[in-house]
């Protein structure tokens, strides 16, 4: 099989495509044959060794997938050869073939092909359980989403709607704002043009946010914070900016306001169930059309390079998809 490697680190040039075996499934482990891995904005991280989760080397890169059942390993009957699966693996699904703890496949319901189920557990993922466990946002409450074209901050606009939130979203440029409001966002503010904390005040009525998602921090964290309502919530989702923004404490005193943290990765491995749940909920509502699952473009293993250099470009809304 072919598969795209990280073998030391550096940036997407420094990937390689490679011959390997094919995998065999251990005890508990289902086969898939790879269809669709997506790519997220934490894999130009991790190719750099920059990110908190540094597999062994050599790995490839990607952290999610969708493909087929093609052999099962002992004690495996949670799934049987030819179902249709999506996973959250960590790293290594940009390959034609992985090996998978069987107890991480979710069955892809039918309708939803796989190109849109391979980039929905992360990003989604991540944001229900910000939106509705960490905010516990309720209908009728105002939501300014950064970055509100990415990966993760559509799928806060999408899901924001869902939930009954009016929907803010806030982007660097017009064609992103106009495709944030084609997924259902009632606001637009371009953050590269307008003054943040001023026009979040302004279409809020001079009220402030209720619940401000922000994936990008940077300059965009404070100003943000600076216009949030009596008891709202910031949730620290991301630094795609690069900054790691330090916040003055005395905002949260005086805007009774909670800072709250969402690190996805942990929450799946300390609430496995909660998170299973999750993704079914997810891949049901994306099959239904309730949710996009938005492609921005599907390139084949081989372009993985420029794939990633549009990441880091800022260049996407929603997803990079791969193709083994
Ligand atoms: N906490 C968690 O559990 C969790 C889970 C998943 C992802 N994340 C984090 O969330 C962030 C976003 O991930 P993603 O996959 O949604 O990324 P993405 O699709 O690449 O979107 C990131 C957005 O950030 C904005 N941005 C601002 N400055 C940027 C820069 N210098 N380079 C790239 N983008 C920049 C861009 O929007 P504008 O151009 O409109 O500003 C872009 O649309 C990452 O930091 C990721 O690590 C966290």
């Amino acid at each position: 099989m072919k598969a795209l490697l990280c073998t030391r680190y550096g940036g997407p040039d420094d990937l390689e495509i490679a011959n390997l075996p094919d995998p065999q499934p251990g005890p508990g482990e289902a086969l898939v044959r790879v269809k669709a891995a997506a790519l997220n904005f934490f894999d130009t991280l991790i190719i750099a060794g920059k990110y908190q989760y540094k597999p062994p080397m050599p790995f490839s890169p990607s952290a999610e997938l969708a493909g087929v059942v093609e052999a099962v390993g002992d004690e495996v009957t949670s799934v049987r050869l030819g179902d249709r699966v999506a996973a959250y693996v960590g790293s290594g699904a940009a390959r034609g073939m992985i090996a998978v703890d069987a107890a991480r496949l979710v069955k892809i319901p039918d309708g939803l092909d796989f190109d849109r189920a391979a980039g929905v557990c992360v990003t989604y993922g991540t944001t229900l359980h910000a939106l509705k466990d960490r905010a516990d946002i309720q209908p009728g409450e105002t939501l300014a989403v950064l970055g509100a074209s990415g990966g993760v901050g559509i799928a806060a606009v999408e899901l924001g709607k869902i939930m009954g939130a009016r929907v803010i979203a806030c982007a660097s440029s017009d064609d992103k704002l106009a495709f944030a409001r084609e997924h259902g966002a009632d606001e637009t503010i371009n953050y590269a043009t307008d003054d943040l904390k001023e026009a979040l005040r302004r279409v809020t009525g001079g009220k402030g946010v209720d619940v401000i998602y922000d994936p990008v921090g940077g300059p965009y964290a404070e100003p943000a914070l600076r216009s949030i309502a009596w008891k709202g919530r910031f949730l620290v989702v991301g630094f795609a900016a690069g900054e790691i923004p330090k916040i003055p404490l005395n905002l949260a005193l005086l805007k009774g306001c909670d800072i709250v943290g969402v690190f996805w990765g942990s929450f799946i491995e300390r609430d496995p169930a909660g998170h299973r749940a999750n993704t079914e909920q997810l891949l049901e509502w994306c099959a239904q059309g309730r949710l996009s699952a938005h492609v921005h473009a599907v390139y084949p293993l081989a372009e993985a390079a420029s794939a990633l250099k549009a990441i880091a470009a800022r260049q996407v809304m929603g997803k990079i998809i791969l193709h083994p």
